[in-house]
């Protein structure tokens, strides 16, 4: 546990991912799931933003899906979590049904997620969550942009990858994903339609809201 972590339990009393944590299926959490610390952060954004729709690209077995759900489920949104590999999107659906209510906000869908965002149907007031295959975010961004509305969200995760940590377990290895990472935030920091900065907590975010004037 990072300082900084131990230092939000002393305030919080207890980690607010504590109860997903306990509901986790034993033995079936990779450590390449986000911090909790970036969990926190996308509560929060939920709690600010209050997407109707969260879409979030990579659950793997779910951490980030059920904290999603649950900052979601306080306000009516929804999450749908999109998962390549059918072992890793059943064990996140399993993960959602043992969180009750709370977890009935999120559905997986299981597939590629570059033409599933192609097809999906987005609402105002989404929140896009990018945790995949790092050299193919720029592929995500550019199968929704052209239907992001002013106010949209996109955060993608381990935004500083090209100065810290390794991505060696990646599709194409560690170089592809740094390669990936930053071809993705250089298009965003000059698209002008995005409002961009990237954040340094957890692995890095990227953020970016989509501006102009809503319809
Ligand atoms: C870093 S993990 C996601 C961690 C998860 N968001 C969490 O915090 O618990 C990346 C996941 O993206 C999935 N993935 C990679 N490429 C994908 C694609 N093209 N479509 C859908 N899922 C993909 C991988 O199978 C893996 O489970």
């Amino acid at each position: 546990m990072s300082r900084v972590e131990w230092y939000r339990d002393q305030v919080f009393g207890q980690a607010p991912d504590s109860r997903t944590a306990e509901q986790q299926p034993e033995g079936q959490q990779p450590d390449i799931a986000i911090s909790s610390t970036t969990g926190d952060l996308l509560e929060a954004l939920c709690m600010i933003h209050r997407p109707r729709l969260v879409v979030e690209v990579g659950t793997l077995t779910g951490y980030s899906t059920a904290r999603l759900a649950r900052s979601v489920s306080r306000y009516g949104g929804r999450v749908v979590g999109i998962e390549r590999d059918p072992e890793y999107a059943a064990l996140t659906s399993e993960r959602l049904k043992l969180l009750g209510p709370e977890g009935a906000s999120a559905s997986v869908l299981c597939g590629d997620a570059v033409p599933l965002l192609a097809d999906l149907d987005l609402e105002h007031r989404a929140l896009i969550f990018l945790d995949g295959a790092k050299h193919e975010y720029t592929s995500y961004f550019e199968a929704l942009a052209d239907r992001l509305e002013p106010g949209d969200l996109i955060v993608a995760d381990d935004a500083y990858a090209p100065i810290s940590g390794r991505f060696d377990d990646e599709p194409g290895g560690h170089q592809a994903a740094v390669a990936g990472i930053h071809k993705y935030n250089v298009g965003l920091a000059a698209d002008a339609r995005f409002f961009s900065r990237l954040v340094p907590v957890g692995s890095g975010l990227m953020i970016s809201v989509r501006i102009g004037e809503a319809g």
